[in-house]
């Protein structure tokens, strides 16, 4: 990081203070503000969107240009030429790995995807109907209470088998959510298949017949994954750096990531295209949708990105995805998915979307794919965080290793009452 330049900020009261200006190696410059408490005073910046919470060496984005890099590599390079686990591996240890390296990392990760049979107990505790992100949450955070021999958060070596027993055992927990909703028998992990065949297998297989998985509907799921790697420090995963800034275990900062990948406005939103297009029902409505939308009555789900004011670059793989599977599955006349692609015909040409630079990003196609794999619409977000755990990993591990990071604590521009005397009860009453 270079930081030869400085910014002066000069007060109306005649104060003023230096500012260093700091270069990364990509991207927009930052003003280091952590002298400002010398004035006395704080930033005000809700939302974040001009702040920067921490460096970071793992993911680059330029949300103007439709930029997307891990570790340096173009998403569409990865998506194209990439498995999954051979991008997990990138982001974790910041270098592709060679084919010795790449197939031992594989072998870790299968020798944890199994989780503790008594784990397995716990889904009994939800009702059946409970939304599997419930699950996650609760399931994931347990893992806390099952490892004690590897917590040491400071000690590089726990962090690296922390980081494999979630890789391994997040898909294992999410298709036990799923199982567990539809009341099927839980499928025990089997090594032979690959990470992404393996999962497929845990969530439509039974033990009654053989499951064969499908090599083109298998790369469109690891096409997901790794398109939802990494998206540096979005909601969840400043979420996760926020909890483990405390010091919290790595199993307790993913199911907080979790949480916070639930909501509608994150990872919610793959969900919420689906919910969208059923209620619209038929092709005929859409216009009358889209007046709805343009007066604010509601959003067009799946369009939009607090970062990517141009296409995200994720849209354009998973958009070419989504037809090789609807081809695939010969759904390319299914009455939602041409709804879908009308909606995106009329948003992509209309004023309203092209001035506030609403473009569709990745979840308004990865919810089509998601739902022609035979994903219930309800595990979605589920999928996401399964594809999201390396990245929540991998940036709490990074940030854990950097010397500046402290407890994570924001201040705020108080606007409640001033000092005021305690009242009592009967003086209150009257
Ligand atoms: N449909 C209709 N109008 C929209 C939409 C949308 N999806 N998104 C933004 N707008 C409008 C807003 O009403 C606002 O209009 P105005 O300037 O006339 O008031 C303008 O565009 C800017 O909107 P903001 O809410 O300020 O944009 P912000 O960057 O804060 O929001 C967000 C980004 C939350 C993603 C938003 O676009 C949204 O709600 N989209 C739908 C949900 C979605 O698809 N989320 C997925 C995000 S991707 C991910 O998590 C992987």
């Amino acid at each position: 990081m270079e930081n030869n330049r400085i910014a002066t900020l000069t007060l109306d009261d005649g104060r003023s203070i230096e500012l260093p200006v700091m270069s990364g190696t990509l991207g927009a410059d930052v003003l280091d503000l952590r002298n400002l408490q010398k004035l006395g005073m704080y930033t005000y910046d809700p939302a974040f969107f001009s702040t920067a919470s921490c460096a970071s060496q793992i993911t680059y984005i330029d949300g103007d240009a439709g930029l997307l890099y891990y570790r340096g590599y173009p998403i569409e390079q990865l998506a194209k030429g990439s498995d999954f686990l051979e991008t997990c591996y990138l982001l974790l240890h910041g270098e592709l790995p060679t084919s010795r390296q790449l197939a031992e990392f594989n072998l870790k990760v299968k020798r944890h995807s199994m989780v503790h049979d008594q784990l397995a107990r716990f889904y009994n505790g939800f009702r059946r109907d409970a939304h599997p992100m419930a699950v996650m949450v609760g399931v994931v955070g347990a893992l806390s209470a099952f490892y004690h021999d590897s917590l040491d958060i400071t000690n590089p070596e726990h962090r690296e088998i922390s980081a494999l027993r979630l890789i391994a055992k997040v898909p294992t927990i999410a298709a036990m959510s799923y199982k567990y909703n539809i009341g099927e028998p839980f499928m025990f992990p089997r090594n032979s298949f690959s990470y992404v065949e393996n999962f497929m297998y845990m969530m439509f297989g039974t033990p009654c017949e053989e499951y064969v998985p499908n090599p083109k509907l298998v790369r469109a799921l690891e096409r997901i994954f790794i398109l939802h790697a990494d998206h540096e420090q979005n909601a969840s995963t400043s979420t996760v750096r926020l909890a483990g800034s405390s010091g919290a275990n790595p199993f307790a900062c993913v199911a907080s990531g979790i949480a916070a990948l639930w909501g509608p406005a994150h990872g919610g939103a793959n969900e919420a295209v689906l919910k969208m297009l059923h209620e619209i029902g038929d092709i005929s409505h859409v216009d009358e949708f889209m007046k709805g939308v343009k007066e604010k009555k509601y959003r067009l789900m799946g369009f939009g990105h607090r970062v990517y004011k141009n296409m995200d670059p994720r849209a354009s793989v998973m958009r070419d995805t989504c037809y090789e599977v609807l081809q695939e599955l010969k759904l390319e006349n299914d009455p939602l998915f041409k709804m879908a692609l009308q909606l995106e015909q009329i948003a992509l040409q209309d004023p309203y979307f092209i001035e506030r630079k609403l473009y569709p990003n990745v979840d308004f196609y990865s919810g089509i794919v998601l739902r022609a794999l035979g994903i219930p619409t309800n595990m979605f977000t589920v999928i996401f965080a399964v594809g999201r755990t390396i990245g929540w990993i991998s940036q709490w591990n990074e940030m854990i290793a950097d010397k500046e990071q402290k407890i994570g604590r924001p201040r705020q521009l108080y606007i409640g009452a001033t000092k005021r005397d305690y009242v009592p009860m009967q003086g209150r009453d009257k």
